[in-house]
Parts: structure tokens; C-alpha cells; sequence
């Protein structure tokens, strides 16, 4: 009798496959997700600038948590589930700014550091101990000015993540500390959170389908993708400048004249193009095949710039655009009874045509979903 070949040893020697559909497409394993990646990654929460003062607050939320961030009078920031501990009310909303954190419901009321301070008519509960009730908190982390937060109380802080990534984006936009964001674009897109990640991780699709980009910003053929810690950084390498449609000074620092792009695992990623100009993707999974993708430009103290609103406006109608297009088009084709996943092309000397990158993202979010 023929000796059977196992599986497993197949799948050492064989080509890694795309990754099975139901990974993009079931509900289920989205529900999974909440725990191995949405709860137990860093995840973006806003910038610092929305909190000036003492008593400065905004809400986002991270699926169905809601949550908000405070800047407290001994000037740390915050951040806290958006609920009260008496009977579950809604704390805050929107942003803005308060002295104290008082529930619409029954008015208890917190200070900013979360600790409940005045509950009316408390004082007729037996053992009832104003000091030992306070909001529950959340991991926060400021990282350059932008504000992640991770759900999980034991997570490894961001430098555990991602490396010398702050430091390296610290150096492409040395005016990072007065940034503020100027303006944001909003796309919906209808395909699972991951395929427009992968989408923006792998460069092997931008020759047929982003004329501007690989003609205009940066020069294809030096483009790379390296995965570091839990980073993809993008090295490439800005094309003749001269075709730039605004104003590059090139002696102002050592990274003026480059293009850099730093993806943080899962739904994060800081991107600089020449002249030190900083754009953010920001990813929001809304359900299981859709997902909305926040662009974020910034500009110093937030002055409105021509020359940002132009490159965000020719982003927004050519590469953005282009990629709608592809990724909805991948949604659709993974609900195909003919689909079959085909092998990633894993070049080993990595470059614009290789999909190792998408082959990192798998490994990482494998992890993650293992160790639920
Ligand atoms: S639920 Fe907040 S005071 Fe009652
Ligand atoms: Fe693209």
C-alpha cells in the first residue's frame, strides 16, 4: 500500500495559501476576533491635541466598547470605559470639557481620575465606600501625540510592538509635537477590516492599477516591505522631486526629501511623504464585511495648507479610489463556490512584486487568534 503523504508535512514543503474566505466572511470567526485581536491589540483612540486642559474629553469606541479619554488636573491623560459603575449609564458623550465626570442617570459623580466622589443619598448604604468605587480604566499610551489604547490589562507596552517605530517617525516629521490634524477623509468600504489592511500592505498590485502613484510620488522599483516586531515598514524611495506639486525644502532636515510608511498591527499606519508631510490611515471594522478607513492629514498648530489639502484631495481620487474598487471586488469573489486560494507569491528576495508582507500579516493575526 502507497504510503500516504500527511497533511501537515505537505504544508512545510507546499506554497503558503491565501488565507481560507470564512476567514473574511464569517461571523463567527469575526466575533472571535473581539478577543484575539480588537481587545488585545493597541488600538488608536485620538490625538492629543483634542485635550488641551484639564477636564478635556472625547468618546470613539473600539467595536461595541465605548470609551473616552480625560486629561486629568495633574495633566496625565485617561482613558476609561464610558460607563458608570451604579447601574451602567453612558458617562459622557461626544467631546468637550468637564470638572467633573456626572452621570445623566442618578447623578453620581467621578473625578478626572475616575474615582466616584458624591453619589446622592449614598450615605444610607450599609458599608457603602465612596473611595472604592471608580471607573475602570484602560491601558493608554501617547505615542508622539497620538493616543492607543489596548483593553488588555496585561498587554506589552507599544515599544514591545513595534520597536524603534516612534522613534524612526520621531526623525521622518521632526515638527511632530506641534502637529495637529487639519482635516480627515472618510471611506467606507464594503470587505472584511482585513482585506483593505492587506490590501495597503502589499505593492505587488500598485503597477497595473495606481498609475499616479507609481509615476508620481515614489520610485516603484526600490519599493520594500519589511515586517519588524509587529511593524510593516515601507522603504522606497521618493521619485524626481521636481514632479512634486508643492514646495520641498530640501536642506530643512536629513529626511526632507524622503517618502517612509510605518503600518502598526492591526489598524494603524503612519505615512510621510517628502517635505516631512504626515498622513495617517486609521482602520474601523464596522461588522464583519465592512469597514471604514479614516485618513488623517496634519499640519503644524493645524493651519490649513494648500498644498496638504492638494495632496490629500489627488490621494483621495486616484489611490484611494483605486482601491475601493479592488477590495470590494475581493469581497465579493470570496463569497465565490469557485474560489480555491492560491499561493501567495513569496519572493525571497522580498521587493514590489512580493507578497511576504501579507504572509507576516497571517502569522500575526494567527497568533492572535490562537492564544484567545
Ligand atoms: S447609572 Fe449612573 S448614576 Fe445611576
Ligand atoms: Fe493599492
Amino acid at each position: 500500500m502507497a504510503e500516504k503523504v500527511s497533511e501537515s508535512s505537505l504544508d512545510r514543503v507546499g506554497p503558503v495559501l491565501a488565507l481560507g474566505p470564512e476567514n473574511y466572511t464569517d461571523p463567527e470567526i469575526f466575533r472571535r476576533e473581539r478577543e484575539g485581536v480588537f481587545f488585545r491589540t493597541w488600538q488608536y483612540a485620538g490625538h492629543v491635541s483634542q485635550l488641551e486642559k484639564p477636564g478635556s474629553y472625547f468618546t470613539f469606541s473600539i467595536l461595541d466598547q465605548h470609551l473616552f479619554c480625560v486629561r486629568g488636573r495633574d495633566d496625565e491623560i485617561r482613558c476609561f470605559y464610558n460607563v458608570c459603575q451604579h447601574r451602567a449609564h453612558q458617562l459622557v458623550q461626544g467631546e468637550g470639557r468637564k470638572h467633573m465626570l456626572t452621570c445623566p442617570y442618578h447623578a453620581w459623580a467621578y473625578d478626572l481620575t475616575g474615582t466616584l466622589r458624591t453619589a446622592p443619598n449614598g450615605d444610607v448604604v450599609p458599608g457603602f465606600d465612596k473611595d472604592k468605587i471608580c471607573l475602570t480604566s484602560v491601558k493608554l499610551e501617547n505615542f508622539n501625540g497620538f493616543l492607543f489604547v489596548n483593553l488588555d490589562p496585561n498587554a506589552e507596552p507599544m515599544s514591545a510592538w513595534y520597536g524603534e517605530a516612534q522613534r524612526e517617525i520621531r526623525e521622518y516629521v521632526p515638527q511632530i509635537d506641534r502637529l495637529k490634524p487639519v482635516f480627515w477623509t472618510e471611506v467606507e468600504e464594503e470587505c472584511n477590516w482585513k482585506i483593505s489592511v492587506e490590501n495597503y500592505s502589499e505593492c505587488y498590485h500598485c503597477a497595473l492599477n495606481h498609475p499616479t502613484f507609481s509615476s508620481g510620488v515614489i520610485d516603484p522599483t526600490q519599493y520594500n516591505i519589511v515586517p519588524e516586531n509587529h511593524v510593516l515598514r515601507h522603504y522606497t524611495v521618493a521619485a524626481g522631486l521636481d514632479g512634486m506639486t508643492y514646495e520641498i525644502d530640501l536642506d530643512a532636515n536629513e529626511h526632507a526629501g524622503d517618502y517612509g510608511s510605518w503600518f502598526l498591527w492591526p489598524m494603524f499606519s503612519f505615512q510621510v511623504y517628502p517635505g516631512n508631510v504626515l498622513n495617517t490611515y486609521l482602520w474601523r471594522a464596522t461588522g464583519v464585511e465592512t469597514v471604514t478607513v479614516y485618513r488623517g492629514w496634519y499640519t503644524v498648530d493645524g493651519v490649513e495648507s494648500d498644498a496638504v489639502l492638494q495632496l490629500a484631495g489627488q490621494d483621495r481620487n486616484t489611490t484611494v479610489a483605486e482601491d475601493i474598487g479592488l477590495v470590494e471586488s475581493v469581497q465579493r469573489g470570496l463569497h465565490s463556490r469557485g474560489y480555491r486560494p492560491g499561493p501567495l507569491v513569496l519572493d525571497p528576495n522580498e521587493g514590489v512584486n512580493s507578497e511576504h508582507s501579507i504572509k507576516a500579516l497571517y502569522d500575526w493575526y494567527q497568533t492572535a487568534m490562537d492564544r484567545r
